[in-house]
Order: structure tokens, then sequence, then C-alpha cells
């Protein structure tokens, strides 16, 4: 059993992560801005305040933790350019203020950055919208910032080109920059089996201060 608090525990893939570790037996704790939001109940369920963008809040609720997740998003592009990559500082900088005790960060990354086919990179396909590429790029910002971080355990997870509620499968499979295709040619992943992989991160750490990806 692994203590996890989890950031964005309201949302679409925070909420799937929370009921999957609970599940699994874990004891989690949701970070939220407001706790009136938090419509899961479970007997080793806590809610407690904090944000993304605090390190003094989110060193308080990390503290005592054996992992961290983040899967705050910003809604539209400009939300994610002042949520994302600010965000990242900021769990860093209350992780690093808790020393050697400090848990884990595992945080919730973009397809955007990843390689395709033709060698080059999600982002760089033609027609994307700007709203997108804003996306993205603010995750795209937040991974290059996690690389440059060696003195705080962190693990960036990006999800498939795809991600959307729908069926726990228990499949998957895992690259590390390479966006995963299907045989069919679509690159997706349902937000529980995104929450399963993300919880096998948890249980046997493989990504220490890498970035990996799942897909179908
Ligand atoms: N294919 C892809 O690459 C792909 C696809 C989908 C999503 N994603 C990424 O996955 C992440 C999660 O997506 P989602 O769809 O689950 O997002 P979502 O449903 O919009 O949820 C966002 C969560 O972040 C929380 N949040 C935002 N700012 C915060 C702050 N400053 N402090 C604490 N919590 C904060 C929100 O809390 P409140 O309830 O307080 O607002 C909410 O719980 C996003 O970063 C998104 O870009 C990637």
């Amino acid at each position: 059993m692994s203590k996890i608090a989890v950031l964005g525990a309201t949302g679409t893939i925070g909420s799937r992560v929370v009921r999957e570790a609970l599940d699994r037996g874990h004891q989690v704790t949701a970070v939220v801005r407001d706790p009136a939001k938090v419509s899961q109940s479970h007997p080793n369920l806590t809610v407690t305040t904090g944000d993304a963008l605090d390190p003094a809040s989110v060193a308080a609720a990390a503290a005592g933790q054996d992992v961290l997740v983040s899967a705050v998003g910003g809604g539209d592009g400009p939300g994610h350019r002042s949520t994302i990559e600010p965000s990242a500082r900021a769990l860093v900088a209350a992780l690093r203020t808790l020393g050697a005790d400090a848990p884990r960060l595992l945080a919730v990354g973009g397809a955007g950055s990843l390689r395709t086919a033709d060698g080059r990179q999600v982002w760089d396909a033609p027609g994307l919208p700007e709203w997108l590429l804003q996306i993205m790029h603010a995750h795209g910002d937040a991974l290059n910032y996690y690389r440059t971080v060696t003195d705080v355990r962190w693990t960036n997870l990006s999800p498939a080109g795809l991600i959307e509620p729908g069926e726990r499968t228990g499949g998957y499979r895992t690259a590390l920059e390479d966006l995963v295709v299907a045989a069919d040619g679509t690159s997706r992943i349902t937000a529980e089996d995104y929450a399963l992989a993300l919880i096998d991160e948890v249980e046997q750490p493989q990504h220490d201060g890498r970035r990996f990806t799942v897909g179908y």
C-alpha cells in the first residue's frame, strides 16, 4: 500500500487515477482547490486543499506521502500556458523543501512532443489549431523543465494521441519517446487504462527521471 496525493483529482484523468488507486488498496489524498467538487468517497480517501501553483500548499499536502501525482490541466490554451509549466516548477520547488523524505512525482503529460513514424513530432502535423498547439507546447515546456531536474524523483506520463473516458480493458503498451499507434493506425487510450498504467508505475517504478507514454 502506498500513500498517494493527487492534484487534479476532480478532473477527467485525475478522478480515474483516484479510483484506480483506491481500487488497488492505496491510501489516497485528493489535493484540490475546492473540496466541494470531490464527488468520490471511500474509507481510504482523504480530501485536502492545495493549489498546484502554490509550493507551500503542495509541500503541506505532499509531506508524508510516497507519491505525488499531478493531473492538473488548464482548460484552454492560455490556461495550459499559465498552469502546466508553472505548476511543474512549483511542484518541484515544493518537493525540494521536503528533502530526502519527498515523495516521487508522477505528472500527467501531453502527447504533442512524442515522435511520429516520419521522425517528426506530433505537434509538427499540419493544420493543428492554435489552441491545441498551445496545450501541446505547455506540456512540452514542462517536460523540458523536468528534464533539468536531478534532485527530485520525477516521471512524466504522456497519454496517447487521444485519451477519453471509456472501458478499463486492463491492457496497454508503453513506449518512451514514440507515439504508441495501434494496428488500425489510431493512437488512443481510455482514461481508465491510462490510470491503470499510472498506478502500475506507482507500484513498480520503471521510469524515474524519464517520460514514457501509453496507448493500445
Ligand atoms: N492526448 C493528450 O496529450 C492529452 C489529452 C487529454 C488531456 N491531457 C492532459 O492531461 C491533463 C489532465 O487532463 P483532464 O482532461 O483530466 O483535465 P480536466 O478534466 O480539465 O481537469 C483538470 C484538473 O486540474 C485541476 N487544476 C487546475 N489548475 C489547478 C491548480 N492550480 N491547482 C490544483 N488543481 C488544479 C482542476 O481542478 P478544479 O476542479 O479546481 O478546476 C481539475 O481537477 C491536462 O494537463 C491535459 O492537458 C493530455
